[in-house]
């Protein structure tokens, strides 16, 4: 598909000529995510609602296909134009539109980096929890795209959560403005939540409205290391079996802890096999009485031992080790497969021993780290996707580990979405009249199949092809 070059000059007519980029340069910078590649052949950077349904519009009416980006921060080839067309890329659209206390809401544009907007709402006190891995860089737009979690999802819940109302333009040029700014709200079907995860594959969001809470008081952190993954993953059970449910409840093992030990020099002790990162919050004289309970129960689940971070700083050691733990990690191979299964809590442990023994029996390196609390875990494998052999390996290896997770009541994403890596699996979990059901709600939003298309298969296949 090319565009032809009467319409670049009407988009670029539409958002200013430096809004509109086609040098190979710039259409590279716009070709990846944290791992995939695919050139766009144009780069739209819209300041307005007005300008992205003018642009989709067009697009629409000349078949050429839209991928929206945030910050490229995707772990699943979601933001990659693998059709070539059009990458909307809403960076550019990061204005915080108001922080109100009272109402207890914000509105932003789908551009605002999220840990932008945890600073200002926390200037505040006031608190917006949803916090990807990625919160440094990632964007709130993308973060709605994919209904993105994070550490503090067992407790505080994921960004559909905090949905009150959503602005999306969508191919015919229309803008669907849904919810508002009540807290509760059952007129007509629930788009807000609806649109949250549909990973650009509807329309293009313009404007976000998301509930805000009160800063918890006091926080509490402990670092609970264990010989083993088993005591690790059973004191992630009796924990949430317990009545307090922890802010965080974070798994690292092994390979994971050696990377980020290397790089911060926590200086583990050797016999160290796995680890809990645990938050407790909320009013002051109850965090203390929490902690001491939390550590409690892993001292009794055979913990080797359990630090509180002492001050502020090192509890910001610890959370940026957790962070930049991956990035680290992806420095050592040539390519990184991030998973991110979820399972229901009781079934950690067995998930964990699965991922571990799948990836001996394949001779592959894996590290696993994961939002234990929610049962999300990330198995990360590393391989060389040029060497064949490899490529093969990793591809039989992950169709195995996918038939296991579902076995165990899991889904195959958490967090991340699906985006390219994940669309081959969808008819495993989903039945046929759900992935039907699915292509025909798609083709209400966008019947010419311009919006992020190659995805999701039901977005893709005729209700024929589908199995
Ligand atoms: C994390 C990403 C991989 O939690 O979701 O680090
Ligand atoms: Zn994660």
């Amino acid at each position: 598909m090319t565009i032809a070059d009467a319409l670049v000059r009407e988009i670029r007519s539409i958002t200013g000529p430096e809004a509109c980029l086609d040098t190979p340069e710039d259409l590279r910078c716009y070709s990846y995510d944290l791992f995939t590649r695919g050139l766009p052949e144009l780069v739209v950077l819209p300041r307005t609602t007005e300008e992205v349904a003018r642009v989709l519009k067009l697009a629409n009416e000349a078949g050429i296909p839209v991928t929206p980006r945030g910050a490229g921060s995707s772990l699943t080839g979601g933001p990659i134009p693998i059709r070539g067309g059009i990458s909307l890329c809403l960076a550019r659209m990061n204005r915080i539109l108001e922080i109100s206390p009272r109402d207890r809401l914000a509105r932003v544009q789908p551009g605002v980096v999220t840990h932008d907007f945890h600073r200002a709402v926390a200037k505040m006190g006031l608190f917006y929890p949803p916090d990807p891995a990625s919160s440094y860089f990632c964007t709130l737009g993308g973060n709605v795209a994919t209904n993105a979690g994070g550490p503090s999802g067992v407790k505080y819940g994921v960004t559909r959560d905090y949905l009150l109302g959503l602005t999306l333009a969508v191919p015919s040029g229309d803008v669907l403005v849904t919810g508002g700014r009540s807290y509760k709200n059952v007129t007509g079907y629930d788009f807000t939540h609806f649109i949250c995860g549909s990973e650009g594959m509807l329309g293009a969001l313009t404007e976000i409205t998301v509930k805000i809470l009160p800063k918890p008081e006091a926080v509490r952190t402990l670092l609970a290391l264990y010989s083993d993954v088993g005591p690790a993953t059973e004191g992630v059970a009796q924990i949430m079996g317990n009545a307090i449910i922890p802010a965080t409840l974070e798994f690292m093992d092994r390979n994971f802890l050696e990377t980020v030990d290397q790089l911060f020099g926590f200086g583990f002790p050797k016999e160290v096999g796995a680890a809990l990162l645990i938050e407790v919050d909320g009013p002051e004289v109850l965090v203390g009485p929490q902690a001491a309970a939390i550590l409690d129960l892993c001292t009794k689940g055979g913990a080797l031992t359990i630090q509180a971070a002492e001050s502020p700083e090192e509890r910001e050691k610890l959370w940026k080790a957790r962070r930049a733990g991956t990035a680290a990690l992806v420095r050592e191979a040539k390519y990184v497969a991030s998973l991110d299964f979820c399972v229901p809590v009781s079934a950690i442990s067995q998930a964990v021993r699965e991922i571990q023994e799948i990836g001996r029996r394949y001779d592959m390196k894996v590290v696993v780290i994961g939002h234990a609390g929610d049962g999300n875990l990330h198995p990360m494998f590393f391989y060389d996707p040029d060497d064949p052999r490899q490529a093969e390996t990793y591809a039989v290896l992950e169709a195995e580990l996918v038939r296991s997770i579902l076995k165990l009541s899991g889904t195959l994403s958490g967090e991340h979405g699906i985006g390219l890596e994940k669309a081959q699996y969808l008819s495993l979990e989903k039945a046929p009249f759900e992935l039907q059901l699915s292509r025909r709600v798609k083709m209400a939003f966008d019947p010419n199949l311009i919006m992020n298309p190659g995805k999701c298969e039901w977005a893709t296949k005729t209700d024929r092809e589908l199995p």
